[in-house]
């Protein structure tokens, strides 16, 4: 086994990791940090971001202000956001996106040369910077080639976590396997930034890459932690039939139509004034109910009943220099060319609101609200909670450039003040048992093949706890995954080889969807109202009396505890959320 000894780690390698390594380092030079990626590091999923990053600007010009994007997010979260963290977030949004720009992001520009700024979803005016519709890789490649400058960061490519040691409540350090070679890999370290994204694959039709299975956020369930808000997850409204490619709402930022099968501009009869830019959770439902009330256009080209986006009256120079990679989409997938064809477009599962139980620095938190010594989620895999019921589109690359930085620079203070945990008593143990773990996982010759488990857990919740969900219907859902859950206790593994065994890793990713799967499901069928994305046929209204809270859900040995925290709620109180 292979020992490493770090002060910080960084477990996931997307914008929020980068930053926080960054900005760890700003903090000291001296730091030893490493940052650990399943993949290449700089094909993490915050790659696929396409249409920007939101902050307030230009106050004047826009008529905007931080107060209003607040606003925006709390109404858009319906109501569920805690509000100091929402507060936080439009505060420090724009400094964060005039760092990028200073880093060499290309953003796109107005003809005076400012960073443009362009109408999403849900926000009253535009506000969200961007980079054409390749936002995200625009700004990865600013952040990884910034990272390779920082003499005291390593990055461990292709190194699968396994495991995240706590002792007497502080980290201790994190176990992994080396991908290319299979060694075992013992990562001690003083303070540990998990930042692995979400966990949409839960879902078959997803806008997310392969890769967003929530290892982090698994694996700090396993460590004793709290996850919170499981059962929102948001259903992106423009996702590319049959495959599920993420079509970005930019494309209706940018002037795009969506339309029925009798070419009606549908969103009139949902949300009047903001139409194609209401909130996600509004029209994947406006969506899904034109399909059901025999509205869209059958499965029988593609699979799927879908509806169409609309983007041929747009100008074709303007396709071409903000939404280039939409056209390059529908070409290569389908041979459409949008400025002359309809995109068929379904609602696809797109983002986890819910994630890691933390503070709002993004300490992780137990079920009582106890934060560990040393640990920070951020980004995607956190529920911090910014977000709530449901995410405005673009404020989640705010949301880790943020957070990265928060955490990045909370982590370097608390070793520098000497709180990181240099005893590790058992830390070695713990990774010996590891790896004998690993070793028998790798010899399983059980039944049943896992990758069938998966594809029937993706179906399983794509049919049981879509965009409506039904009581009875999320019962049996929850029934089918108790019993594939069961059935992921006798797999096989046949790949037995060292080198690459991606069957070993697919493996422990499937674990950690089951038991993702399972908490979202059962904190679904608790939830008995319908707010932001969690949308119940028999409790179609949300019920603030009852249910403006947050749900808590913590290990209790094989078994789940389900609990509920007040929302903080500073100044906005919940209102109808008419747009
Ligand atoms: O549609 C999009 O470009 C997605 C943006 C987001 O999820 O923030």
């Amino acid at each position: 086994m292979k020992k490493l000894d770090y002060d910080l780690i960084v477990f996931g390698s997307g914008i929020a990791g980068f930053k926080a390594a960054i900005h760890a380092s700003e903090r000291d030079k001296n730091l030893r940090i490493c940052i650990i990626s399943k993949l290449h590091a700089m094909r993490s999923h915050s790659v696929s971001a396409e249409g920007g990053i939101s902050g307030v600007l230009y106050p004047e010009v826009n008529k905007d202000s931080k107060e209003l994007h607040a606003y925006d997010t709390v109404k858009g979260s319906d109501y569920l956001a805690d509000q100091d963290a929402v507060e936080l977030l439009a505060e420090r949004a724009p400094s964060e996106i005039r760092y990028l720009d200073h880093i060499g992001v290309p953003w796109n520009r107005t003809d005076g040369g400012e960073v443009e700024e362009r109408p999403f979803g849900g926000m009253s005016v535009p506000r969200t910077a961007f980079a054409a519709d390749k936002t995200g890789f625009f700004i990865m490649r600013a952040l990884y080639d910034h990272i390779l400058e920082n003499k005291n960061i390593d990055i461990y490519h292709e190194h699968f976590v396994t495991s995240i040691s706590v002792e007497k409540k502080r980290f201790a350090g994190l176990t992994a396997i080396n991908i290319g070679n299979g060694e075992s890999v013992a990562f001690k370290g003083k303070a540990a930034i998990v930042a692995t994204g979400g966990f949409s694959r839960i879902f078959k039709f997803t806008t997310t890459s392969y890769s967003t299975t929530g290892d982090g956020t698994a694996l700090l369930f396993n460590a004793g932690f709290a996850l919170k808000d499981m059962e929102f997850v948001q259903f992106h409204p423009t996702a590319l039939v049959p495959s599920g490619i993420l079509i970005t709402e930019a494309a209706r930022g940018e002037g795009g139509y969506l339309r029925n099968s009798k070419g009606e501009r549908f969103m009139s009869r949902y949300a009047k004034s903001k139409m194609e830019l209401a909130p996600r959770d509004i029209i994947s439902r406006s969506i899904m109910t034109e399909i059901e009330k025999g509205r869209g256009f059958s499965s029988d080209e593609y699979g799927f009943e879908y509806i169409n986006l609309d983007l041929r009256h747009i100008d074709s120079e303007k396709l071409s220099e903000k939404l280039p990679m939409i056209a390059e989409i529908t070409k290569r997938m389908l041979k459409l060319d949008p400025s002359r064809d309809l995109i068929p477009v379904r609602p696809g599962a797109h983002f986890t609101m819910g994630g890691v139980h933390t503070d709002i620095d993004g300490r992780v938190l137990d079920s009582e609200g106890k934060a560990a010594g040393g640990i920070w989620a951020i980004g995607e895999c956190a529920s911090v909670s910014v977000h709530g019921a449901n995410r405005l589109g673009s404020n989640s690359l705010s949301q880790c450039a943020i957070w990265g930085r928060i955490a990045g620079e909370e982590a370097a203070e608390y070793i520098r003040k000497g709180f990181g945990n240099t005893e590790k008593r058992r830390f070695m143990e713990h990774a010996e048992n590891e790896e004998a773990r690993l070793d028998k996982i790798m010899e399983s010759s059980g039944k049943n093949n896992p990758y069938e488990i998966k594809a029937e857990l993706q179906e399983t919740m794509d049919s049981h706890f879509f965009v409506y969900r039904k009581e009875a219907v999320m019962k049996k859902g929850i029934k089918k995954i108790t019993e594939l859950r069961e059935r992921f206790s006798d797999i096989y593994v046949k790949d037995r080889g060292r080198n690459y065994n991606t069957n070993l890793t697919n493996v422990l990713e499937i674990g950690n969807l089951l038991e993702l799967a399972s908490v979202t499901a059962e904190a679904a069928l608790r939830r008995k109202e319908s707010r932001g994305a969690h949308s119940v046929v028999e409790y179609p209204e949300r019920n603030d009396a009852e249910w403006l809270k947050h749900t808590i859900i913590s290990k209790d040995g094989k078994k789940i505890r389900i609990s509920y925290i007040p929302v903080k709620i500073l100044k906005w109180k919940p209102e109808p959320r008419i747009y």
